[in-house]
């Protein structure tokens, strides 16, 4: 009897979760790469505000962010995006990073949604992320997962850099 109670045990503590840090239910956010701006929040919607789970990534999406830029202003043609994605594999479970062809590294912040030029001191920035241009990625990718993606923008003139990494439960299809 205790035998079996004990393989219960570990059999659950050892189970992988289909849907890491809650995603099943709702999408967690966080700074990832220090750098000089602070985020207090983020809100992920679509074109309209609208705020819809899961996250369809066949249409764009706004990520809203409070935050304070204690760096300096940025704008383009030296403000870089990059976006990597990475999708959950319960048998090992873990991330796995998506191939994106270099097709998501190294864009023009400004002109692939970041509103330019971005100033200093606390505000409200609206960061569209449109994967519909996208697509032959995405459509590869299976539907009603969970994925963890991170915003990396870089200015390539103070060499500043931050991040954002969001991971939610998203449609693909
Ligand atoms: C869950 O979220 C935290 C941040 O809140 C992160 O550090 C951690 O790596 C995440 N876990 C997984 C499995 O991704």
């Amino acid at each position: 009897m205790k035998g079996i109670l004990f393989l219960t045990f570990v059999s659950v503590a050892f189970a992988c979760d289909a849907w890491p840090n809650g995603t099943e239910k709702a999408y967690t956010w966080w700074s990832s790469c220090g750098g000089p701006v602070q985020y207090y929040s983020a809100k992920i919607t679509d074109l309209n505000g609208k705020e819809e789970y899961p996250i369809r990534l066949t249409e764009p999406i706004v990520v809203t962010v409070d935050a304070d830029n204690q760096g300096k202003a940025y704008d383009e043609p030296n403000l870089r995006a990059t976006v990597n994605l990475w999708s959950w594999v319960v048998n090992s479970c873990g991330w796995t990073a998506v191939p994106t062809l270099g097709l998501l590294s190294d864009l023009d912040a400004c002109e692939e949604g970041v509103p330019c030029p971005v100033k200093t001191g606390r505000q409200t920035l609206p960061l569209t992320m449109d994967f519909t241009k996208f697509d032959s990625i995405i459509k590869l990718l299976k539907d009603d997962q969970p994925y963890q993606i991170q915003l990396q923008l870089n200015d390539k003139l103070s060499g500043d850099k931050t991040c954002v990494t969001a991971q939610a439960r998203c449609r693909t299809k």
